[in-house]
């Protein structure tokens, strides 16, 4: 047991994209309620969770903003909340480990940061293909 326990410690020590064991639960809850929603749904994307990302829609105070508003368009540089004006560290794995670590930390953000853009909650499809875009930054 214990060998091929330090086997997956090792690939996943190698294989810095990748989600913890918590996470990757999360990533399947989210992938059955993708079913329910879609029953074509096949597996999130990181190209769809870029646009999600990127792309600008009128949110919270009528701004026009985007998530890069406030994790600025190099996620693993530091950037600046455009609301509170407060610094937020990087949102890239790579550069901040924590990142994408916590479900509980990760659920609660992406149910207000959706609001804060989308002005409603992200879908299942929507907040996986985000999460698989982050996990590769
Ligand atoms: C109004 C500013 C703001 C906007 C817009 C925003 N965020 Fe955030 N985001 C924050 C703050 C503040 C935190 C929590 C502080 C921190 O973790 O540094 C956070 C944290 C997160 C986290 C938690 C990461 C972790 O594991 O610690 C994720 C994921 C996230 N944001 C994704 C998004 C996505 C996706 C969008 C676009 C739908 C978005 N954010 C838009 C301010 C924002």
């Amino acid at each position: 047991m214990k060998k091929v326990a330090l086997l997956f410690l090792c690939a996943y020590a190698l294989n810095a994209a990748q989600f913890n064991p918590a996470m990757q639960g999360y990533i399947d809850e989210l992938r059955l309620e993708a079913k329910k929603l879609d029953p074509n749904f096949k597996d999130f994307d990181a190209l769809r969770g870029e646009k999600i990302f990127t792309t600008k829609n009128i949110g919270k105070n009528s701004q026009e903003i985007s998530c890069q508003s406030c994790h600025g368009s190099d996620l693993k540089k530091e950037a600046k909340n455009i609301f509170t004006g407060k610094t937020i560290a990087p949102l890239s794995p790579s550069a901040n480990p924590s990142r994408l670590s916590d479900v509980k930390e990760v659920k609660k953000w992406l149910k207000r940061n959706f609001k804060d853009v989308y002005l409603r909650e992200g879908t299942a499809i929507e907040k996986g293909d985000v999460l698989y875009y982050l996990i590769k930054q």
